[in-house]
C-alpha cells in the first residue's frame, strides 16, 4: 500500500524565547492540497509556528521535513521552494504601484502577466496602477493575497487574512481558499471561516498542542471549548 508523503511536517518543535516557551512539542503533518488551520488565543504561538516554517525563528528543539526530507527553512529559499506567506496586517510598499508590489515576488518574463492575473483573481485588477497607501483596508488585504498567489505557490501560508474584514469579505475569502487548490496553512481567529474551509485544525494553547482534528471534532472537543471558545455563560 502506498504511503502518502507529507508535503510539510513539523516534528516535536519547541521554541523558547528566554524563559518563555512559545511552542511546546508541536507536531503537524500537512498533506498536499489540504487546508490546515492553526487556532488558539493570542500569544498561543501561532505566528511563531509560521515563523519557524519560514526560517525566521530557528526551533530550539525538533525538526521539519519537506516532501519527507529533512529541511532547514531559510527565508530567502521560500519562494524557490514554492512557499508563500501573507503577513498579519498589510505590508505593501507605499512608493510602488499595486502592480509593482505584486510583481515583487514573481520571477521571469511573464511576471507582469502573472501579477495581473493574480490581481484579477482577487478582484482588484482595476487598482493595478494605483498606489496602495490610499486604498481601503479590505482592498489592501486582497492585494496582499494577490502578491502571495502571483508566485503560484504550492504552499500558501495565511496569517490572519480575515482580520479587519466584514462578513461579505470573509465569505469571499473563504470561497477563494476553497478553490485555490494549493496546500494552505491558515492562522485565523474567525471561527466560521476556519470551520468552513479547513480539512484539519491544530489548536494551540500557551504553545501546547491541545487538539488536532477535523472541524467537527474540534468544535466538540471539550479541552478546546474550555481553553479557546470559552465555556457557555
Ligand atoms: N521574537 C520573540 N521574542 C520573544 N518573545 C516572543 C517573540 N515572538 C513571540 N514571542 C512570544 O511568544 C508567545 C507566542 O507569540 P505568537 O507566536 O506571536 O502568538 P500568536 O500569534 O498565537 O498570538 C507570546 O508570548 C509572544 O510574546
Ligand atoms: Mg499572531
Amino acid at each position: 500500500m502506498a504511503v502518502a508523503t507529507d508535503e510539510l511536517a513539523l516534528h516535536h518543535i519547541t521554541v523558547r524565547f528566554g524563559g518563555l516557551t512559545a511552542l511546546d512539542d508541536v507536531s503537524l503533518r500537512v498533506a498536499p492540497g489540504k487546508v490546515v488551520g492553526v487556532i488558539g488565543p493570542n500569544g498561543a504561538g501561532k505566528t511563531t509556528l509560521f515563523n519557524v516554517i519560514c526560517g525566521f525563528v530557528p526551533p530550539t528543539e525538533g525538526t521539519l521535513t519537506l516532501d519527507g526530507r529533512d529541511w532547514r527553512p531559510r527565508p530567502h529559499h521560500l519562494s524557490r521552494l514554492g512557499i508563500a506567506r501573507t503577513l498579519q496586517g498589510v505590508g505593501q510598499f507605499a512608493g510602488m504601484t499595486v502592480l509593482e508590489n505584486v510583481m515583487v515576488g514573481v520571477r521571469g518574463r511573464r511576471a507582469e502577466a502573472e501579477a495581473l492575473a493574480a490581481l484579477d483573481r482577487c478582484g482588484v485588477a482595476k487598482y493595478a496602477a494605483t498606489y496602495p497607501g490610499a486604498l481601503p483596508y479590505a482592498i489592501r488585504k486582497r492585494i496582499e493575497l494577490a502578491r502571495a498567489l502571483a508566485s503560484k505557490p504550492r504552499v500558501l501560508m495565511l496569517d490572519e487574512p480575515a482580520g479587519g474584514l466584514d462578513t461579505d469579505e470573509i465569505r469571499w475569502l473563504g470561497d477563494l481558499i476553497k478553490e485555490i487548490g494549493t496546500t494552505v496553512l491558515l492562522v485565523e481567529h474567525h471561527m466560521d471561516l476556519v470551520m468552513s474551509v479547513c480539512d484539519e485544525i491544530l489548536v494551540l494553547d500557551f504553545g501546547k498542542p491541545i487538539a488536532l482534528g477535523t472541524p467537527a471534532e474540534i468544535s466538540t472537543n471539550e479541552r478546546v471549548t474550555e481553553a479557546y471558545l470559552g465555556t457557555p455563560a
